[in-house]
């Protein structure tokens, strides 16, 4: 196969001549014949002055590209588009897809002989991750890095697991608007990731899990020298992969997906994760169980005091070791053999994790943080295909709970009515998200965090059960049923609940059932009509994703971007 300058040659039905030619527009740009004999290393260039998370990417880009001169490659960067949280609307999931076709189409069309991908804020990892398992050249994964955490009054804040909790304080008066604003400039006072577990740590430890990271990469906060030297060797080693691989075909294995599961349990990581795991997974062809991952959760401890489920940040991770020394402490439940881009086995990080005397921040088995894992999964007549619910950020209390439905329609009611002071809601009811999914939102939001109800929190309530068929920001906390599935808006079970009903939450048994007698909810099912789709949803991009995005359990990506799924029939796949 060709390499280099010579690979993929456009089409002009002489590839003398579209070598000629190519070789002719890239002189311009003054490289030199033994410059264009190197084997190419691209770099995914995903800065973005809206995307302040990923501001430290121009000096990521200049060291990678030291790193591939130093090994004898050529360095080509390329940009692709890339997402910010909060500046993705409707929601950033809405384009991750739109990423990983836009990063896979570029990888394969451009003559790279390996792919340095440079992501961070939440979708954009996975999208990388989605579009290099589809392209498989040689690819390897450099997170842009966690922020430092902020202070305010002599505490520590973290974005945006803080965002969170002292927006509820000014919303229950407990903070005016001075201070609030004051918090605001504090929150992330550095560029780089959110510094919690939230989506963006958890996807760039998945990556490091996966072995399509190097060792420690994951943790290393923007800011430090730490970050540019693992820039500077991921180039280096960008230019090995180039020889010899592996391929991502050989790093995405179903052990390397195990690995990544289990470690998304131990880590008390973002139920995000596990949505874009299964479409990393997907493809692979590889199925992410859901019943698995809960197996794998009863059984690997949550070990990570990290916000949400616990207490310290990102930077403390690094400094106790981070992820190669986490994932000592669950070895055991690690298939130590699977290939990783840095050239051997996942045993390979293990053995180079770093020994810090009496850290507090990665605990032991004997003494870890919560005594199972993060997540839970959870079935019933709500969710026959699944929900999931972050057990290690929940309130202990409501893990067994049953309470009065409160329905919210959309969003967007929700919005309008949750702080109402008229609305019929106590502190033991359930409030009920729905078209909030994949189809209903569009783009299944980050709304399944439904805020308490102002008369509520004034009460002094602060955690109450809330269930819907869309996402939680991994730096949420509460008792959080998430991704129902099949969401509301194609019919599923959540589309039948009536405020007033009464639901059953247990996650010990892992069952969310609504307790209404069958024959009602057949009625109710003869009923149902489905909501008009989302405005713009008859043309373009809007009409594509109406069309052909999956459920949360097949990890909500394109039917026709894994493999063989529209050959089987795009009917069979709902
Ligand atoms: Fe970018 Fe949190 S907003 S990682």
């Amino acid at each position: 196969m060709s390499k280099g300058m010579r690979k993929g040659l456009t089409s002009y039905g002489d590839p003398g001549f579209s070598l000629f030619l190519r070789k002719a527009f890239i002189k311009a740009a003054g490289y030199s014949d033994d410059a264009l004999d190197r084997p190419i290393v691209g770099i995914a260039n995903t800065y973005s002055d809206f995307n302040p998370c990923h501001g430290n990417v121009p000096r990521l880009v200049e060291a990678v590209k030291r790193g591939v001169m130093l090994n004898g490659g050529l360095p080509m960067e390329f940009p692709t588009i890339s997402i910010h949280e909060s500046f993705a609307h409707p929601t950033s999931m809405f384009l991750r897809n739109l990423m990983a076709i836009d990063t896979e189409e570029m990888i394969r069309s451009q003559p790279m002989d390996s792919v340095v991908l440079i992501g961070g804020c939440d979708k954009t990892i996975p999208a990388q991750l989605m579009g290099a398992a589809s392209a498989d050249v040689p690819a390897i994964v450099l997170p842009v890095g966690p922020m430092l955490v902020g202070h305010y009054q002599g505490e520590m804040l973290g974005a945006c697991t803080d965002c969170r909790r002292l927006w509820g304080k000014h919303r229950a008066g407990e903070m005016d608007a001075d201070e609030i604003e004051r918090v605001n400039e504090r929150l992330a006072p550095t560029q780089g990731t959110c510094m919690v577990m939230g989506t963006a740590s958890t996807m760039a430890c998945i990556a490091e899990a996966l072995g399509m990271a190097l060792p420690g990469s994951a943790a290393i906060p923007t800011t430090h020298a730490d970050r540019i030297r693992s820039a500077e060797d991921t180039g280096k080693q960008a230019v090995a992969l180039t020889k010899s691989g592996p391929k991502p075909s050989e790093v995405l294995t179903q052990a390397a997906f195990r690995n990544a599961m289990t470690v998304l349990q131990a880590i008390g990581g973002s139920t995000n994760g596990l949505v874009h795991l299964t479409a990393v997974a997907g493809r692979r062809g590889i199925k992410i169980d859901l019943d698995e991952f809960d197996r794998i959760g009863r059984a690997v401890p949550v070990l990570l005091d990290l916000k949400p489920s616990g207490q310290h940040y990102m930077e403390h991770f690094h400094w106790a070791g981070g992820l190669p020394r986490l994932m000592r402490e669950i070895a055991g439940d690690l298939d130590l053999t699977a290939r990783t881009v840095a050239g051997g086995t996942l045993k390979d990080y293990l053995d180079e994790a770093e020994e810090v005397r009496g850290q507090t921040v990665i605990r032991s088995c004997a003494k870890p943080l919560k005594k199972t894992g993060a997540m839970a999964t959870l079935r019933g007549n709500l969710a026959p295909r699944g929900a999931v619910i972050k057990q290690s950020a929940a309130s202990p209390e409501l893990m067994k709970h049953t309470g009065r439905a409160v329905v919210f329609e959309s969003v967007e009611d929700m919005t309008d009515r949750i702080d109402d002071p008229k609305l019929d809601v106590n502190p033991g009811d359930v409030l009920v998200l729905r078209n909030a999914g994949p189809k209903g939102a569009p783009g299944m939001p980050e709304a399944g965090y439904l805020p308490i109800p102002k008369k509520l929190l004034q009460q002094g309530v602060k955690d109450m059960v809330r269930i819907s068929d869309a996402r939680m920001s991994g730096t949420a906390f509460g008792t959080i049923v998430l991704h129902i599935t099949p969401e509301a808006a194609v019919g599923g079970p959540l589309a039948l609940v009536k405020s007033g009903d009464r639901i059953r939450l247990d996650v010990p048994e892992r069952r969310i059932e609504l307790l209404v007698d069958e024959a009602e909810l057949a009625r109710r099912r003869a009923a149902f009509k489905a909501p008009p789709p989302p405005p713009g949803s008859d043309r373009g991009y809007a009409g594509l994703f109406q069309r052909t995005v999956l459920q949360a359990d097949q990890g909500c990506d394109f039917d026709f971007c894994v493999p063989g799924r529209v050959a089987a029939g795009r009917r069979a796949a709902e």
